[in-house]
């Protein structure tokens, strides 16, 4: 029984460590990852013309773009306040045209939303890691419309 309770108090002890430790630093590589990620399955599934692909990836690289806006500081680097100006508006541009389901205007707004990522890398000194769009597909999985 009091073995027990040691357990549950060294658990308690070792959880509450892991989230201040994750306060304090926040999870920019794991976030900028994930950005990538989703930016490439978005671009294939523009080259693929799978409207219905791209929204959904549309909304994961949103709610990491969300996830980059909630950190405030990183080193230094206001990161939120950086992806706020310098990615949203690309981002939202880069929606409506979606919407507007119109192929030539989707491709030159995820060209336009690749670039914003490079800007703020150049604004950052991180000019050395530079997004490029990638046609190849390095995934187990096709990016062509597949039916609901
Ligand atoms: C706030 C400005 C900012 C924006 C906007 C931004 N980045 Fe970054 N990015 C950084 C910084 C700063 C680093 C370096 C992070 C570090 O030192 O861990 C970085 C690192 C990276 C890395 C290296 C990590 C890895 O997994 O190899 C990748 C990839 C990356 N960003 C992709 C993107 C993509 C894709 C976008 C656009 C959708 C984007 N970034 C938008 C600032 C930004």
């Amino acid at each position: 029984m009091k073995n027990r309770f040691l357990v549950y108090l060294s658990l308690t002890v070792l959880l509450c460590a892991g989230s201040v430790s994750a306060e304090d630093e926040p999870n920019m590589i794991g976030t900028m990852g994930k950005m990538q990620l989703f930016l490439h399955k978005l671009s294939l599934s523009v080259e693929a013309d799978n409207p219905k692909l791209a929204d959904f990836y549309a909304h994961e690289l949103e709610e990491n773009i969300e996830a980059a806006k909630r950190i405030d500081e990183y080193h230094d680097i206001p990161v939120g306040q950086l992806t706020e100006a310098m990615l949203v508006p690309s981002f939202e541009a880069f929606e409506s045209a979606l919407e507007s389901d119109d192929p030539e205007q989707i491709r030159s707004r995820m060209g336009e939303l690749i670039n914003a990522c490079n800007a703020c890398h150049q604004a950052t000194d991180y000019g050395f890691i530079h997004i490029q769009p990638s046609e190849s597909n390095p995934y187990m999985q096709s990016f062509e419309p597949k039916g609901d």
